[in-house]
């Protein structure tokens, strides 16, 4: 059975847009839903052009009350019966109660080798460590952040020179291959981790 795929964003949704174009012929998912926290996300109009249902759910009127915000979240999600839940450059973190609802279907992509640099600024990170390699993650999300089991990784070169701007630029094309390599085998069942050099 074809496997629902809804998608949250915070921001352009390059990663989202990636995995949507991936959704095609005979893979095993289809996207239902691309859903913000930032009503004003780029990535809401790149979905709605590729014919997918938005929605958004602003984090901002319900102020630190990440419980009340995730009942809506929830809720929008339900209407829609995903199998799978993508994390695209979702920036919000979620608590234990909302992973735990959507524990073994929920994935995140990391822009860092994991267990390297978990949580922001992973490309400068990396360059003040002298890293020689770096690169991105997807993993299962549990409640630990950034800790999930690892389903696929994908490595670039630090190269001499290198700003955190110009990582940034070599690690994203390659996170645009992995999430929808990724999502291509875990949908249909397979957990086997991905690795792309
Ligand atoms: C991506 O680089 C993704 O790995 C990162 O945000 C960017 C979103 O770009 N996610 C995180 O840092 C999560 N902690 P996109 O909106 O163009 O996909």
């Amino acid at each position: 059975m074809t496997k629902r795929v809804a998608i949250l964003i915070s921001g352009g949704g390059s990663n989202m847009v990636a995995l949507a174009e991936s959704m095609v012929g005979d893979h095993p998912a289809r996207p239902v839903l691309v859903l913000s926290n930032d009503p004003a996300a780029g990535g809401l109009e790149k979905a709605a052009a590729l014919g997918i249902p938005t929605a958004s759910v602003d984090h901002r009127p319900f102020g630190g009350d990440r419980a009340a915000f995730e009942t809506a979240l929830q809720a929008a999600l339900e209407r829609v019966r995903p199998d799978i839940l993508c994390l695209a450059g979702f920036m919000r973190i979620l608590t234990p109660e909302f992973i735990e609802r959507w524990a073994g279907r929920m994935l995140n992509i990391h822009p860092s080798l994991l267990p390297k640099y978990r949580g922001l600024n992973t490309h400068a990170r990396a360059l003040a460590a002298g890293d020689r390699t770096h690169g991105c993650t997807v993993h299962e999300v549990t409640a630990e952040l950034d800790g999930g089991p690892i389903l696929g990784q994908a490595q670039v070169r630090v190269l001499p020179g290198d700003t955190p701007e110009t990582l940034a630029a070599r690690v994203l094309p390659m996170e645009h291959r992995l999430y929808p390599a990724v999502l291509r085998r875990f949908a249909s069942g397979d957990r086997r981790p991905v690795f792309l050099s």
